[in-house]
């Protein structure tokens, strides 16, 4: 996962790394409770309306991330996947299991599944996945180590000191109206 381009930042910030083990290039597959996945905790994370464990779909499967979260390298949004997408998989694996057949009846009843967000910035601030993809920073740098985690939670703070830390750490922009449109 991790870029020689982005080595520098990596190393400055090895204590969120560590914490949230995303510093293993393959990390070892794991169902184990997932306590130690990110001990930088900042928030609770929310009610889903569907079972899903990245886990099992990151983790032991090793399904890549940008499989489901399709926009992260071409668009501001990094996306998550419809029932569609999830059907995709889920009309030949698993359909016997009750969250799965749980999907299939959304899915049939076209009821969208509304996934309720971890992390929000407030509305003032832009952010861009895909220039920071681009650039080749891992999606753990900033999410910690997902495939660890039975329930996705915010592991970085999101303060502007941390976005404008890591800019002045890459000789990224830090002019007040890169991140305030
Ligand atoms: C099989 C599809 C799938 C794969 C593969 C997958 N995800 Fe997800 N991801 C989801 C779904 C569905 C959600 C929404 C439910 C949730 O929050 O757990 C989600 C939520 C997230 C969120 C929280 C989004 C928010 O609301 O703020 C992050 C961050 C995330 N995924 C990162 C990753 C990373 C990093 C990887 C690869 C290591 C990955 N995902 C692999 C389907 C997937
Ligand atoms: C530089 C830090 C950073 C990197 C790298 C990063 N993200 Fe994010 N991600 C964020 C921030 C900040 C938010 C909240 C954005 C907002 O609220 O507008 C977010 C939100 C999300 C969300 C929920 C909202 C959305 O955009 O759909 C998903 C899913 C997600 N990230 C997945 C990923 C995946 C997968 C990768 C790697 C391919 C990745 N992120 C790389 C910082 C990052
Ligand atoms: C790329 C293929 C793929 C996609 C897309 C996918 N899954 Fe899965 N899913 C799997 C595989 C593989 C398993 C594990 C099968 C097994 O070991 O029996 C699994 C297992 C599951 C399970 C049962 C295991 C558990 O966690 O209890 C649920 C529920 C599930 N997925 C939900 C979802 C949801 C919801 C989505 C869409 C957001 C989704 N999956 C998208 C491949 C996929
Ligand atoms: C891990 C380091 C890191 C973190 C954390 C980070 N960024 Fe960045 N960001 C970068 C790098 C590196 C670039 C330059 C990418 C390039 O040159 O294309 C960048 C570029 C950007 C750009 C595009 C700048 C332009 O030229 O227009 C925006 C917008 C941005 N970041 C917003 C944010 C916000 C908002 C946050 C915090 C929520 C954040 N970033 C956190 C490393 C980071
Ligand atoms: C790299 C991204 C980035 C840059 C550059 C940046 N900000 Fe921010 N700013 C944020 C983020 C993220 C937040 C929201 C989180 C927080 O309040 O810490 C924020 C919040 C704020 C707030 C609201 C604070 C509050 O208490 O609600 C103000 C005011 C602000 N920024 C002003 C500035 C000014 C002035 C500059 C230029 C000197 C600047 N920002 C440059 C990312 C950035």
């Amino acid at each position: 996962m991790r870029s020689s381009r982005f080595g520098g930042i990596v190393a400055a910030l090895a204590v969120v790394e560590v914490a949230a083990c995303g510093a293993s290039p393959s990390p070892t597959p794991s169902l184990a409770p997932d306590a130690d996945a990110g001990a930088v905790v900042t928030a609770k994370p929310p009610q889903q309306p569907f079972h899903f464990d990245h886990r099992i779909h990151a983790g032991k499967y090793q399904i890549p991330c940008q499989t489901c979260h399709v926009y992260a390298d071409h668009s501001t949004i990094a996306g998550i996947p419809t029932a569609s997408k999830c059907m995709g998989c889920h009309r030949f694996v698993d359909g016997n299991k009750p969250d799965v057949k749980a999907l299939a009846k959304a899915f049939e009843e076209r009821t969208p599944i509304v996934w309720n967000r971890v992390h929000r910035l407030p509305d003032h601030v832009f952010f861009n996945h895909e220039r920071h993809v681009l650039h080749g920073v891992p999606c753990s740098r900033c999410h910690g180590a997902v495939e660890t985690m039975a329930v996705v939670r915010q592991v970085s703070p999101l303060t502007m000191g941390w976005c404008v830390d890591c800019h002045r750490e890459n000789q990224a922009p830090t002019d007040c109206w890169t991140c305030h449109k």
